[in-house]
């Protein structure tokens, strides 16, 4: 069962795309508009949470994203700032393994490829390519 959360929730396109993983899936879906007596009916689904907040607050964003698997960000305004919290938010308490490591590229391309082939390979994970 995948977690997915929505942020911009109630932007026009996540409000269209909101029934596919409910209606054609057993996702379980986090709602995350800025305001949320917007979406309140949708909270009456058990596979729906409902989370009030703005993608620039970091604490409410952090614990809307903890334990999912896959991220829609569905967001108008500043998305180089936006993506930037997003992204953080998504490896908050992963800290890379070795950082300084030279890595060739053919190891990078490697992982790449396998994301794109490998069905579900690489889902809710934090990766990095590290010398042993
Ligand atoms: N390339 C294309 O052909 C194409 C076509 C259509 C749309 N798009 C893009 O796709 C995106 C979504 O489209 P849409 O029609 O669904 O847009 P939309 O109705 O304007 O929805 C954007 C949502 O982002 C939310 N938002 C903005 N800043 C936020 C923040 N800091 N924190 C949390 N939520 C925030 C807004 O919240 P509020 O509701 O509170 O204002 C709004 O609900 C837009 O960027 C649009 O430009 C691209």
């Amino acid at each position: 069962m995948t977690k997915v959360p929505i942020l911009g929730a109630h932007g026009q396109i996540a409000r269209a795309a909101t029934r596919l993983p409910l209606d054609a899936t057993d996702a379980h879906v986090t709602l995350y508009p800025r305001r949320a007596t917007r979406l309140t009916p949708l909270a009456n689904n058990a596979r729906v949470r409902l989370i009030e907040g703005d993608v620039l607050d970091t604490a409410i964003l952090e614990s809307a994203m903890a334990g999912q698997d896959v991220v829609y960000a569905n967001l108008s305004g500043d998305m180089e700032r936006q993506a930037r919290a997003i992204v953080a938010a998504m490896r908050k308490g992963q800290p890379f393994a070795n950082p300084r490591a030279y890595v060739s590229r053919e190891s990078v391309a490697d992982l790449v490829v396998k994301l794109v082939t490998g069905p579900g390979f690489g889902i809710g994970e934090s990766l990095g390519v590290h010398a042993a």
